[in-house]
């Protein structure tokens, strides 16, 4: 049982606040939100997802677009910060190859990459220092991103990110997990992960941490993970509503009124359900209707733009502009709890002053486990 928080330690880098600032796409976590947490001593991501999107060059061609945007963020939060700035990649993205080796190129500290099994990330990054860190929803794909990297590459990876069901974004569970979420999971999953991970290390000597994200909101929440054995936790609704993060003023409102009964699962064209906040954009797509739209690129691998109910990556950036009728606005199943905007600051030191109040109190406690 750890009586203080102790620092993350990924790879050979060690991170003061043991907090991951979760990748937010489209456009929700840019330099100045990742830059910004980075600065405070806990993990800033910047979400690769999207980033040229609202660019003229995005319009004739999308992947420079993207790359050139990716180039740009990461150069801005390094001169934000010297603390741990990274990149969050969606396995779903046709630019995948692209955007890894740019974010390696770049100097990212490290790549989180979710939304199918990151099998051949560490060929994409190879001869740079980039750290990575798959995000997985179950210990079988932990196990088999082990097995394949030992295999293809002789190697592991350097943590892994378990993300639960009350997460916000896109979730790597079936529409029947989420309607409602179980609560539970994400603790069950963390253990079994780390039954897997400790095997690994045992037989590799090397360090392999846990993050445990979805639905952590404060200190006490984190805390029930640290004490299970996860190294460090991912938030990202509570970040939204901060002054440093880049959306709309309106995106961060909507978050401060959303209720519970507010939240709905939608489909995606990434091919994985979300959790988002209602809108008219997702009222009319649960009612059935296809919003049609046209189509530059197809930036998803899995989405098929002639039968698509609607477009993602506009409906996203739509949210981050503040143009919400016609915007997906992704949340966690949490977002009722966010009450104010304050400083990035403010969030993490709160956080990380109520995780150690609560490992004390969860250690002095007579029948602790
Ligand atoms: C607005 C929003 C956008 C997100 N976009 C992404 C993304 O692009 N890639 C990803 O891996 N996760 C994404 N997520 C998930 C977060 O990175 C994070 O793991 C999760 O939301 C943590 O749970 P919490 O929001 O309850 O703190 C998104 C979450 C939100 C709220």
């Amino acid at each position: 049982m750890p009586k203080t928080l102790g620092p993350l330690i990924i790879g050979d880098r060690e991170i003061p606040i043991p907090i991951v600032q979760g990748g937010m796409g489209v456009q929700v976590s840019t330099a100045a939100l990742a830059g910004a947490v980075a600065e405070c001593g806990a993990v800033g991501t910047i979400a690769g997802v999207g980033l040229g999107y609202g660019t003229e060059e995005n319009d004739t061609d999308y992947p420079s677009a993207s790359r050139r945007a990716l180039q740009e963020e990461i150069r801005k939060a390094k001169a934000m910060t010297k603390g741990f700035v990274g990149v969050n990649l969606l396995g779903a993205l046709s630019n995948f190859d692209d955007l890894a080796r740019t974010a390696a190129a770049s100097g990212a500290d490290f790549i989180a990459s979710g939304a199918g099994l990151p099998l051949c990330l560490p060929a994409l990054t190879e001869g740079f220092r980039t750290l990575l860190l798959p995000i997985v929803s179950s210990a079988r794909a932990a196990a088999i991103i082990i097995k394949a990297w030992k295999k293809r590459y002789g190697r592991i990876p350097d943590g892994f990110i378990v993300e639960g069901p009350l997460a916000g974004g896109h979730l790597g569970f079936k529409p029947e997990e989420l309607r409602p979420p179980r609560p539970g999971r994400l603790e069950a999953d963390v253990l079994e992960v780390l039954a897997v991970t400790r095997d690994c290390e045992r037989e590799t000597g090397a360090r392999v941490p846990v993050i445990a994200a979805g639905g952590i909101f404060d200190g006490k929440d984190a805390a029930r993970f640290f004490a299970m054995g996860a190294r460090g936790v991912q938030i990202a609704t509570r970040l939204v509503a901060t002054v440093e993060c880049s959306v709309a003023q309106a995106f961060k409102e909507l978050y401060l009124k959303a209720r519970p009964e507010d939240l709905v699962i939608i489909e995606s064209p990434v091919g994985m359900p979300g959790r988002a906040i209602r809108t008219r954009l997702v009222d009319r797509v649960l009612a059935g209707e296809r919003v049609p739209f046209k189509c530059g690129y197809q930036c998803l691998r899995t989405c098929s733009p002639a039968t698509a109910p609607y477009c993602i990556a506009q409906a996203m950036f739509n949210a981050v502009a503040g143009a919400l009728d016609n915007a997906v606005v992704f949340a966690g199943h949490n977002v009722s709890r966010v009450q104010e905007i304050v400083p990035v600051r403010q969030v993490l030191e709160c956080m990380v002053r109520e995780a150690r109040q609560a490992l004390h109190g969860l250690s002095e406690a007579p029948h602790a486990v």
